[in-house]
C-alpha cells in the first residue's frame, strides 16, 4: 500500500528546545500568534502521532519535558530525537492557561493543517489501493474522532464527511488522536465525491459476509439521528448490513465503520501497513 503520508514535506520542527532559553511569556505569545490558524494536538499521543505522519509542528509545548521523554523511550522511539527537538519546556499554568483542558501529559502543539488540494488530490487519485470512508451527515463529534483512527489504522485512503460537520473541529481531532495526519481528512458535498463503487451500509442491505469490498469502493454510513441520507441512497451502486440479531435498531456509527473495515481488510483489502504492533508495518513504519 502507498505510504499515506510519503508526499508530504518534510518534517520542520521549530527548533524550540536548542534555539535557547526563552521565557514563558515569549513562548506564549509565539503559541497565541500561531494558534489561529493551526490544528492543536491534545497531549503526547496526538503529538507523536502527527509527527510520524509527518505533520509540520509549529510548537510544541510540556509542563512535563522529562516525563514526555520518559513516554518518548518508551512508546515511541521512532520520533523519540524529533520530540527532544520541537518540545519546550514551560509552567504548568503557562501550559494550562494556552489549552482548553490540560491533558495528563501536559503536552500540547500547534501543527499546520494539510492543504485542502492535496487532500483533494489524494481522494481523487486513482487506482485506489484502499478504501475511502464516507460519512454523510454525522453528528458526534466524538464518532467522527474515533472513525479517523480507525480509518488511519486500516490504511484508509481518507475520510470524507457530508453535511456542516467540520471534520477538522478540536473536538474531533482530540478523538482522533493526531492521526487526520495519517489519512485525507475533508469535508465535501454528496456531489463532489471521489469516483468509486459506493457501498452504503444500512441495516436494510445486502449481508457484508457475503461480499468482497473492493479497494476502490467509498464505504459510506449515515448519521446518528437519521441514517442515509436520499441523495447518499441516490449514489449507492449496494446496501450493505452488518449482522445484527432481530430487535437491535442499529451499532454506533463508529462500530459500524470499524466492523466494515475489518471486514475489507480480512476479505479483500490487505494493507501492508494494517499489521500493526505485531510486525511494527503501519503507515510510515510504526504503530499506530
Ligand atoms: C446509529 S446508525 C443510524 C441509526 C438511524 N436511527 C437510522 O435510522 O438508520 C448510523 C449508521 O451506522 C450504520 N449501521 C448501523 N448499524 C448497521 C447495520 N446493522 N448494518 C449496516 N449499517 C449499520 C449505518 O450506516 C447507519 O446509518
Amino acid at each position: 500500500m502507498t505510504d499515506p503520508a510519503s508526499d508530504l514535506p518534510p518534517v520542520s520542527p521549530v527548533p524550540s528546545a536548542s534555539a535557547g532559553p526563552r521565557t514563558p511569556s515569549d513562548v506564549a505569545a509565539a503559541w497565541h500568534r500561531q494558534a489561529g490558524d493551526s490544528v492543536l494536538l491534545d497531549g503526547f499521543h496526538a503529538l507523536k502521532h502527527a509527527v510520524r505522519f509527518g505533520a509540520r509542528v509549529r510548537i510544541a509545548l510540556t509542563a512535563d519535558r522529562a516525563g514526555a521523554l520518559a513516554l518518548a523511550d518508551e512508546l515511541a522511539g521512532d520520533v523519540r530525537d524529533t520530540l527532544a527537538e520541537l518540545l519546550t519546556e514551560v509552567p504548568h499554568e503557562t501550559y494550562a492557561a494556552l489549552v482548553p483542558r490540560p491533558h495528563p501529559t501536559a503536552v500540547a502543539a500547534l501543527a499546520v493543517r494539510p492543504s485542502r488540494a492535496d487532500n483533494l488530490r489524494r481522494l481523487a487519485h486513482t487506482p485506489r489501493t484502499a478504501p475511502v470512508v464516507v460519512l454523510d451527515n454525522p453528528r458526534n463529534l466524538g464518532n467522527a474522532g474515533a472513525v479517523i483512527r480507525l480509518a488511519a489504522g486500516f490504511g484508509a485512503t481518507g475520510v470524507v464527511t457530508t453535511g456542516t460537520l467540520d471534520p477538522w473541529h478540536p473536538t474531533v481531532v482530540r478523538g482522533g488522536a493526531g492521526l487526520h495526519f495519517a489519512t485525507a481528512v475533508e469535508r465535501l458535498t454528496v456531489e463532489e465525491l471521489p469516483s468509486g463503487p459506493v457501498f452504503a451500509l444500512d441495516p436494510e442491505g445486502e449481508d457484508i459476509r457475503s461480499l468482497e469490498l473492493p479497494d476502490d469502493a467509498l464505504l459510506a454510513f449515515g448519521s446518528e439521528r437519521s441514517g442515509l441520507s436520499a441523495e447518499l441512497r441516490a449514489r449507492a451502486d449496494h446496501l450493505v448490513a452488518l449482522p445484527m440479531r432481530p430487535q437491535v435498531s442499529s451499532y454506533n456509527l463508529a462500530t459500524s465503520v470499524a466492523m466494515t473495515l475489518y471486514h475489507w481488510s480480512a476479505t479483500s483489502g490487505s494493507p501492508s501497513s494494517a499489521t500493526g504492533r505485531a510486525t511494527g508495518g503501519a503507515p510510515g513504519g510504526a504503530p499506530v
